[in-house]
């Protein structure tokens, strides 16, 4: 079944081989070696521990630039096409734990342009998501002295000379190669990919010497930041580093949590009821009879609930492990799992919330260039 599975910036279907999927992109593994490197910056994250963020290009060289006080400039972002759900969250808190670590200026991509290339949204639609989705990115505590929000139909101005750049050393036999377009893809679709590389090299041109960019995201991007490394030594940018996690699951035991399928889908502004019916569905693998449960034990490779204490929700390693050697033992219904799960997601949510409304007063002083935002209803 490995053999089945796509994962592009825009489709991720069947079960993940992460190490294939790896091998396929060209991408290294986080060692031992690295993350005691890592672990001398600060104290190493679970995401990192529990190889959640698994992967990574050229982490070595940023860290020996970094070493010599070349800061570098964090990179990440969102098309904005929706609710954000915690699939998004996961690797923002993980780039609000390195804006903390190193002390380091931010750049926030939110590709409006994209999600109205890409998907049956209009522009507006698009641009009005993007202002609902950075109050969850601002929720997460970034500095806002040190971050910016990039909105690409407001910032085209800076970012198109860097994306003209791009394309041009880009041809349309490497894009249709790398990103799988055909005779029938629209031409936006097809430049798009230099505009996200473009606030990479941003820093670069900003300050006129060779600023360093880690761009940490979803495994999910690298087809575009492959193609951005190829291209950015010729044009006088050093190549981005990236540093790559895992899908986050869905609740339905699928590989990637995807607003298509709603139900198996937490977004960041569902009350606790939702919460707990969403999770009550829950995917586990576990048996049908409490009986059965008790005596075969329950699966946690497979189960929805477990990978979600794994990915967020328990920040003990030895909790985690403990939680998984019950499981298999039958001491643990699949019950009393769900409903653990659920308080510790709307307590999360919870506070989240409050937060998210906070950032309404925050988000209008993050924007690159002072851009104004196109709020719901304005
Ligand atoms: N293409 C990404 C998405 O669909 C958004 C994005 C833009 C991004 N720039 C990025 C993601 C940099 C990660 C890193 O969500």
């Amino acid at each position: 079944m490995a053999e089945d599975f796509k994962v592009t910036p825009w489709e991720v279907t069947g079960d993940i081989d992460y190490g294939l999927l790896q091998e396929r992109f060209g991408t290294t593994s986080i060692d031992d070696a690295l993350l005691e490197r890592l672990e001398g910056y600060g104290e190493i994250h679970p995401m990192l521990r529990r190889g959640i963020f698994y992967s990574h290009r050229d982490v070595n060289l940023l860290l020996d630039e970094f070493d010599k006080g070349n800061k570098f400039v964090l990179y990440t972002g969102r098309g904005p096409s929706g609710n954000t759900h915690l699939g998004h969250i996961m690797p923002w808190v993980f780039n609000k734990w390195i804006q903390d670590v190193f002390d380091v200026e931010m750049l926030f991509q939110m590709t409006d342009d994209e999600k109205f290339l890409f998907k049956d949204l209009t522009l507006e639609q698009t641009r009005s998501m993007a202002y609902e989705n950075a109050l969850d990115f601002v929720a997460l505590g970034f500095d806002p002295k040190k971050t910016k929000i990039i909105l690409d139909t407001e910032n085209i101005k800076t970012l198109y000379p860097i994306a003209l750049k791009v394309s041009k050393k880009i041809t349309f036999s490497t894009a249709r190669a790398v990103f799988g377009f055909d005779n029938s893809t629209n031409l936006g679709s097809i430049f798009f990919t230099s505009v996200q590389a473009a606030p990479a090299f941003l820093p670069t041109e900003e300050a006129g010497r060779q600023v360093p960019c880690l761009i940490p995201c979803g495994i999910d991007q690298d087809p575009h930041f492959r193609v951005a490394r190829d291209v950015a030594n010729g044009l006088g940018y050093p190549k981005p580093t990236m540093i790559y996690c895992k899908m986050f699951p869905g609740l339905s035991g699928g590989d990637k949590m995807s607003s298509s399928d709603e139900n198996a889908t937490i977004y960041t502004t569902d009350k606790p009821k939702v919460v707990k019916k969403k999770v009550g569905r829950a995917f586990t693998g576990g048996c049908v009879t409490v009986e059965e449960q008790r005596e075969k034990g329950g699966n946690p490779e497979v189960c929805a609930v477990f990978k979600y204490f794994f990915y967020m929700f328990e920040k003990d390693d030895s909790k985690v492990n403990e939680l998984a050697v019950k499981c298999r033992a039958g001491g643990i219904l699949c019950g009393e799992c769900k409903a653990e799960l659920t308080t510790r997601i709307n307590v999360f949510l919870e506070e989240h919330q409050a937060k998210r409304e906070k950032a309404r007063e925050i988000v209008d002083r993050m924007t690159y260039d002072g851009f104004k935002w196109n709020k719901d209803g304005e």
